[in-house]
């Protein structure tokens, strides 16, 4: 039997700080998470310097209760891997210097991952069988992109947002109703008590390109909420159909785009959903009806969907495999592009 590949991944580009273990790119063998996300739950959203000072703090716990809990040394793992963006450098800079120090130590490759293909990889832990090329819906807090991935370590980007994030307006639309954060699971579970039809809200659609546009859909939202509030009729009601209408509008604009891409990509059959939107129920049951019956959809487990580094240490294991390591050198890159590993 060959010897496994275990790597050490990091993750650090938010509000979370984790560390986990992941042998051959699909076995999760161990993990600890801490997450700042208290800190910056007054503020209704994510404080960059917050965030960074927390994780400095608890990165070298959390690395050595995912080393204690798996039962490995440092001496057997066979690369450390950490996101190198992007996300906030502040933040970033925290696991990469961590992951720079163990790689140098313990004279092990150091992989830088991107972030989004690391969501994309979370996939992989729960299907074994998962192998590219497929159509990767990845939705965040921080993008919203579609893109085929031809191969583990080759993304070719079909569309993106040219403004607001998916998540980015579910955290805004809950911080300016009062609901906390992040946003987007209690939208989720607020929204189950409207009517998704009560709003006909905007959507937009560019010609000639799949790319996203959501800044229309929260300016026209907020209005509604406001104008609301001002004449005092913002029931439960209003807001429970509000944010039915919203998540619709979202999900049929993630849905038309999905369809298009697939009719122009007829060789592919799966459909990979990642990013921590992908825990969204209305766009789960979305694509499940309409393209089910088509394509294998696979989802993350709602554990795996937001930030966690067994993602990044999946996504690592295929740099490895194809020798792609990082100098220790390696900087943060808070606008990373995705890998593109070939010509069209
Ligand atoms: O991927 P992620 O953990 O962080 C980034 O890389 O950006 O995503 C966090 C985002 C937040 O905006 C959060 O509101 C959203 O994911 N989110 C959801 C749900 N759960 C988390 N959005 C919609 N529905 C959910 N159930
Ligand atoms: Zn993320």
């Amino acid at each position: 039997m060959e010897k496994n590949c275990y790597i050490l991944g990091l993750e650090s580009s938010c509000d979370e700080t984790a560390a986990a273990i992941v042998a051959n790119g699909r076995q999760l063998r161990s993990r600890a998470l801490a997450t700042s996300i208290a800190k910056h739950q007054e503020f209704g959203g994510v404080v960059p310097e917050l965030a960074s000072r927390a994780q400095l703090e608890l990165i070298l716990p959390v690395i050595e209760e995912c080393l204690d809990k798996s039962g490995l040394e440092p001496k057997d793992l066979d690369a450390i891997a950490v996101t190198a963006g992007p996300g906030l450098v502040g933040s970033l800079l925290v696991g990469i210097t961590a992951a720079k120090a163990l790689a140098f130590a313990y004279a092990k490759p150091l992989i830088g991952v991107h972030h989004l293909c690391g969501h994309v990889a979370a996939n992989y832990l729960l299907d074994e069988v998962l192998k590219p090329p497929f159509l990767a819906l990845i939705i965040s807090g921080g993008h919203s992109h579609i893109a085929i991935v031809h191969d583990y370590c080759d993304y070719e980007l079909l569309a993106r947002t040219r403004d607001d994030a998916v998540g980015e307006v579910y955290d805004k639309l809950a911080r300016e109703m009062g609901l906390g954060y992040p946003g987007g699971p209690v939208i989720d579970k607020l929204a189950k008590f409207g009517d998704s039809a009560a709003f006909n809200l905007p959507q937009a659609q560019f010609k000639d390109s799949l790319d996203f546009s959501f800044s229309g859909l929260k300016t026209a939202c907020l209005e509604i909420w406001h104008k609301a509030k001002q004449r005092g009729e913002n029931s439960d009601e209003l807001q429970f159909n509000l944010l039915a209408s919203f998540q619709a509008t979202v999900v049929s604009s993630i849905i038309s785009r999905a369809k298009l891409a697939l009719a122009a990509h007829p060789e592919l059959n799966t459909i990979v959903l990642a990013g921590g939107v992908a825990a969204n129920s209305a766009l789960r049951r979305g694509l499940d009806d309409t393209f089910a019956n088509q394509y294998k959809i696979n989802y993350p487990s709602l554990d795996l969907c937001t930030d966690n580094a067994a993602m990044i240490a999946a996504q690592a294991y295929y740099h490895w495999a194809i020798n792609d390591f990082s100098e220790l050198s390696m900087n943060a890159d808070s606008r990373l592009e995705l890998p593109r590993n070939r010509d069209k």
